[in-house]
């Protein structure tokens, strides 16, 4: 069986879907592995450590899975044939002519996004990897932009105060901004609408803020749930005043499959201190900031807002290992004793993660999606409801 990774081709993409270590164990197992040139330049490893580690340099896209970090562009799906595999970020419940692409190609994909959060699939959650390393990153670029100083520091000019940093949204990416920014010494608070996380906040040190505007939103899957119109109006009027005291926010709140939550006004950046810095690690799904800008910085009243894009890029090196990881852990589950591909549909883990197979979209939230959308792709039709074998029959 061979294994392809193309070089990444969208814009920010700095990733490789497997890194050399990663290789050498595949190719170890008698898999065989074909690596575009230049696919590991991004992320600091050379062409030459692809082929120390057993891989062939060469086109990768007749091979039988596909790893990919970015979703593939048309051009790539143009290239792809009814039976491939092709696993990675395929953005299963917004881009929803990926989806019908990918289907229309008869082509077997995998989306980790959907990749079920069970225990026995921790190992292979590239959306937990990479979030990890984001949340890290958006406090490293709030401390670098900030004009404050994270730590207290006493010196002989002086005494400076440690700098206030409020988390929104203490999930995989918030709790690792929390006990980064606790890290650097800032005093920090924590927010989640999912009350379970309070204790999760203060084990890493941070306060938890407690709001009148909601209690508890906890929705499906541990997810939280969409806040009523009132809910947010109140929130939003509690979290201005608790910018106020704040040198820096940097705000993660997400819910799978819609914009991101509205958290903080125009008005309530006006309400900060000129120097002040907010990191909207929500800036890709429409910012958790009023001011935020996707890519770009603005400034308001002396306050940054910043909206960076693809976070996990910026550490390629690393973000890279540990998803090169994730997807060889999944692709253990989907290859047989003798390293052939055996999708066992059977396995919750399989089934969860499958976006697309035999011609149809599996995925049920990107079935909804793909049907409220329209406009269907060439090739075989996609088909909304799995295949009962005697429907064709004569
Ligand atoms: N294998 C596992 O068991 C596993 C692994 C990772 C995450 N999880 C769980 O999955 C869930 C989602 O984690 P995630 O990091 O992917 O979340 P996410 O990226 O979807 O969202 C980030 C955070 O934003 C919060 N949020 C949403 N709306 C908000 C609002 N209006 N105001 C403030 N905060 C808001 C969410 O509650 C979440 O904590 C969590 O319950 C997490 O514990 C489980």
């Amino acid at each position: 069986m061979r294994i392809g990774v193309p070089k990444e081709t969208a814009e920010r993409e700095r990733r490789a879907a497997l890194v050399p270590d990663v290789v050498k164990q595949l190719t170890e197992k008698k898999l065989q592995v074909t690596v575009e040139s230049g696919a590991g330049e991004g992320a600091s490893h050379p062409d030459s450590e692809y082929t120390d580690a057993g891989a062939e340099l060469g086109d990768p896209w007749g091979a039988d899975v596909l790893l990919k970090v970015a979703p593939p562009t048309d051009a790539e799906v143009a290239r792809l044939k009814q039976g491939q595999v092709v696993i990675g970020f395929l953005q299963p419940l917004t881009n929803t002519a990926l989806a019908k692409g990918l289907a229309g190609a008869g082509v077997t994909s995998f989306a980790v996004e959907v990749i079920p959060r069970i225990t026995r699939a921790q190992s292979m959650d590239a959306l937990s990897s990479q979030a990890n390393l984001g949340g890290y990153m958006s406090v490293l670029i709030a401390a670098r932009d900030s004009g404050n100083l994270f730590p207290m520091m006493t010196t002989a000019a002086g005494t400076i105060a440690p700098a206030k940093v409020l988390v929104l949204g203490a999930g995989v990416a918030g709790l690792q901004a929390i006990a980064t920014a606790k890290r650097l010494g800032g005093v920090v608070t924590g927010f989640d609408v999912r009350s379970v996380v309070k204790e999760q906040v203060e084990s890493l040190g941070g306060r938890f803020l407690e709001v009148e505007a909601v209690k508890d939103a906890e929705g499906e899957g541990g997810y939280a749930r969409p806040l009523t119109e009132e809910e947010n109006q109140r929130l939003r009027e509690e979290l201005a005043a608790a910018a106020k005291r704040q040198d820096v926010i940097v705000s993660t709140a997400a819910i799978p499959g819609r914009p991101a939550p509205l958290l903080i006004t125009a008005d309530a950046v006006r309400g900060m201190a000129p120097g002040s810095v907010i990191v909207d690690m929500a800036a890709e799904t429409g910012g958790n900031c009023e001011l935020t800008k996707p890519g770009e910085t603005v400034i308001e009243g002396g306050v940054q807002v910043i909206g960076p894009l693809n976070l996990p890029s910026e550490m390629a090196q690393d973000a890279s290992a540990l998803y090169a990881k994730n997807l060889s852990n999944l692709l253990e589950l989907m290859l047989d004793e003798e390293g052939k591909l055996a999708l066992d549909f059977d396995d919750e883990v399989i089934a969860g993660a499958c976006l697309t197979h035999e011609g149809e979209i599996r995925n049920e939230g990107a079935r909804d999606a793909a049907q409220a959308s329209p406009g269907r792709v060439s090739g075989p039709e996609v088909r909304e409801t799995p295949v009962d074998p005697e429907e064709d029959a004569p």
